[in-house]
């Protein structure tokens, strides 16, 4: 992909390539049902493929965010294929939280449908908003005036971790020991992270992280950025639409109506999360929630290691480290939840 300062007479090119996530996204809900009927009649090959090209959709926007961070000098329809871009990369969580508001609105078998008019929206405006806005635009602001919300987010992000996080990670390790070892494990975090005193707090600092971290990606939306700049901001925007989903599908769809919140109801035992067309696409959720929640934060490590004067050599290393770790950490956890046993 090339960047439009370098391709200024060749536009339309340039917008319909970045245009191919948003494309590939509106094909989602057919390439899980793919997977699951190819997994069920036992074509393997077919399957993968299928697989290939549910993560292809979040996969093509993070190229495609990658190629618009490298812009030398950021031009109007960047920051449009940008927003387009981010929305693409959320799709697998969002695609749950639309399953799940439409289950709850008792509105059956739709998700399709309003998977599809809502791209065909996203499109649309995106091509209108485009052929109306042409040309360089003014800098990015400098990051010091976005310096309050970063430290906040940080602090917020801390707590978390400290109180509920890693607890509830390494709650999901044990998962690959079967139902009953991840419930006795729960029941000792959740009396602290259900207590009164913990909860509410844990809950508002939830909605505080999704707030601040939708502004920082936004406050970036013009900046140039490197692969880890992007993986940042990306995970980011992914985090904001996965702790809306989860959290709506753990207190409004399971606890409001009286449903225990445990291991069985999370991957649905016993039959799993393969043996069902709804619930298969759970899994690239949690595949993507896991590994950008750790990912996030191997990122934001190396900003503040950066800020306190460690070589940026040397924190990208660490960060990558971090990243290579997650990576371990969450294909332990999915394959527990699709029920792989030790
Ligand atoms: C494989 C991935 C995950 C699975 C299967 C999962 C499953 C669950 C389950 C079963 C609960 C209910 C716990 C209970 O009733 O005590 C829960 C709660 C919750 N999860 Fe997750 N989770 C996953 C990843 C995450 C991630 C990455 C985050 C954060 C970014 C997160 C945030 C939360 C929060 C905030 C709650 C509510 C805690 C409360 O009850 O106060 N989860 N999750």
């Amino acid at each position: 992909m090339q960047s439009p300062a370098s391709q200024p007479s060749c536009p339309k090119a340039w917008v319909c390539l970045h245009m191919i996530p948003a494309l590939m996204a509106v094909g989602y809900p057919w390439y899980l049902a793919m997977f699951y009927q190819f997994r069920l009649s036992e074509r393997i090959a077919e399957a993968l493929l299928s697989l290939g090209l549910v993560f292809a959709v979040p996969g093509s926007a993070f190229v495609s965010l990658y190629a618009l961070g490298r812009t030398p000098s950021m031009r109007s329809e960047g920051v449009v294929l940008r927003r387009v871009a981010y929305l693409a990369f959320v799709s697998p969580s969002l695609f749950v939280i639309v399953g799940v508001f439409l289950y709850l609105m008792k509105i059956d078998g739709k998700d399709v449908q309003v998977w599809v008019g809502f791209w065909l929206a996203i499109l649309c405006a995106a091509l209108l908003v485009l052929l109306g806005r042409r040309g360089p635009i003014a800098p990015a602001p400098s990051p010091v005036h976005m310096k309050a919300v970063r430290v906040m987010h940080g602090i917020a992000a801390l707590v978390i971790l400290l109180v509920f996080l890693v607890a509830h990670l390494v709650n999901h390790t044990f998962g690959m020991l079967g139902a009953d070892a991840h419930r006795e494990v729960m029941l000792v975090l959740r009396s602290v992270y259900r207590s009164p005193l913990v909860e509410p707090v844990l809950l508002t600092l939830l909605f505080f992280q999704i707030i601040s971290g939708l502004v920082l990606v936004e406050s970036k939306i013009r900046s140039r950025q490197g692969i880890l700049d992007v993986l940042q901001t990306a995970s980011g925007a992914y985090l904001a639409v996965f702790i809306a989903s989860h959290i709506n599908a753990v207190f409004v769809l399971a606890r409001y109506f009286g449903t225990e919140t445990d291991y069985t109801w999370a991957t649905a035992l016993p039959k799993g999360l393969l043996a069902d067309p709804w619930n298969v696409r759970l899994i690239p959720h949690y595949v993507l929630g896991v590994w950008l929640v750790l990912a996030h934060i191997a990122c934001g490590l190396r900003v503040v290691l950066v800020a306190h004067r460690v070589k940026r050599c040397r924190a990208s290393a660490v960060c990558w480290a971090l990243i290579v770790a997650s990576t371990l950490w969450a294909a332990v956890i999915v394959a527990g939840a699709v029920g792989v046993r030790i």
